[in-house]
């Protein structure tokens, strides 16, 4: 397969290049940095400018299977402006997309979009959410900018192409991302949950997530998934366990949630809320995970 990939650069995306080159696909991506442009057989990169909305559209040439996962990172202030940016920097770049595939000729037959767990309201208690549990409207940032996202992704069906969207939960990686923001303090010994420590968190290890793209793309599947692992934990017992792997306990209070809302405001939104979701729909595509445990993956990730 040749793929397209948006956020190639970025802690998803090149994994899951990396995966794909592995396994004999090539890839073409669009960055915004000039300076992140490389050019190898099966491995080229092309320029986009989702403010001035430019994109070079060689970049669709003989490819079959867009994934898009660029996107502001969302672990910022959100000020106003950072809002705009989050906001702006998904649904324009997926409008940009839809633009290049309506003006230029292509043989692009599937794309898949992304979107995270943000999408579904808190719970609590009860069953793991699955994919036709979203409410029609937002009660949250996030949750606004994922069914914008997703709402505009499904324009890409008004092509003729097939749609795909994984709804993508909290990645465990070695480097980057969640687990290192959560392990940094529990190696100090200064580890503590947040809030009242029982929100549901529902993470995924990396190398599931990028074979779960991997997987929607050669199978060419439709419609909604959840890129999440089996086993969603709450949030103290998951700091509980970082300490653990790591021999370094985890014995101080939670964090309050007032003091939470202090240092990171309405970006706290990201920690404090419970999201419980359920994988079940992946693994009845039959993708198999390789990390289903969030102790084996706490280990594969924290050693
Ligand atoms: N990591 C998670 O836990 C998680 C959870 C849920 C959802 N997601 C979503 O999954 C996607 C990939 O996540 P990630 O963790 O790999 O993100 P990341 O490491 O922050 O990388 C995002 C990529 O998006 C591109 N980008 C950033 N700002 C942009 C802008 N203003 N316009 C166009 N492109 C821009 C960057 O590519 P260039 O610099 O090369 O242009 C970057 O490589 C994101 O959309 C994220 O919201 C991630």
């Amino acid at each position: 397969m040749k793929l397209l990939i948006t956020g190639a650069t970025g802690l998803v995306g090149s994994k899951l290049t990396d995966v794909l080159r592995s396994a004999g696909h090539q890839i073409h991506y669009l960055t915004t940095r000039e300076s992140a442009i490389e050019t190898e057989a099966d491995f080229k990169g092309f320029l986009w400018d989702v403010r001035s909305m430019s994109i070079d559209a060689a970049c669709l040439e003989g490819v079959d299977t867009i994934i898009h996962l660029a996107g502001e990172s969302v672990f910022q202030r959100w000020t106003d402006e950072a809002k705009e940016r989050i906001m702006s920097s998904r649904i324009n770049s997926t409008q940009l997309l839809i633009n290049a595939l309506a003006d230029n000729d292509h043989q692009v037959k599937h794309a898949i979009t992304a979107s995270a767990i943000g999408i579904y309201p808190d719970v609590w208690e009860g069953q793991p959410l699955k994919e036709n549990e979203v409410p029609p409207t937002a009660d949250n940032f996030l949750a606004e900018v994922c069914i914008a996202w997703e709402n505009i992704g499904m324009q890409l069906k008004e092509l003729g192409l097939k749609h795909s969207i994984v709804r993508i939960g909290i990645v465990l990686a070695a480097q980057g991302g969640a687990l290192e923001q959560m392990a940094k303090p529990v190696k100090l010994y200064a580890g503590a949950g947040f809030g009242n420590g029982k929100m549901w968190q529902s993470w995924v290890a990396i190398d599931d997530l990028v074979r779960i793209f991997k997987h929607i793309a050669e199978e060419q599947l439709e419609g909604v998934y959840n890129g999440v692992a089996p086993n969603p934990v709450r949030n103290r017992p998951l700091m509980e366990t970082i300490g653990e792997v790591l021999d370094k306990p985890v014995f101080l209070p939670n964090v309050p949630e007032f003091m939470m809302k202090l240092m990171l405001g309405e970006m706290s939104a990201t920690v404090l809320s419970s999201q419980y979701v359920s994988s079940e729909k992946i693994e009845q595509s039959e993708y198999v995970f390789q990390l289903p445990e969030l102790k084996e993956a706490l280990k594969e990730y924290l050693k």
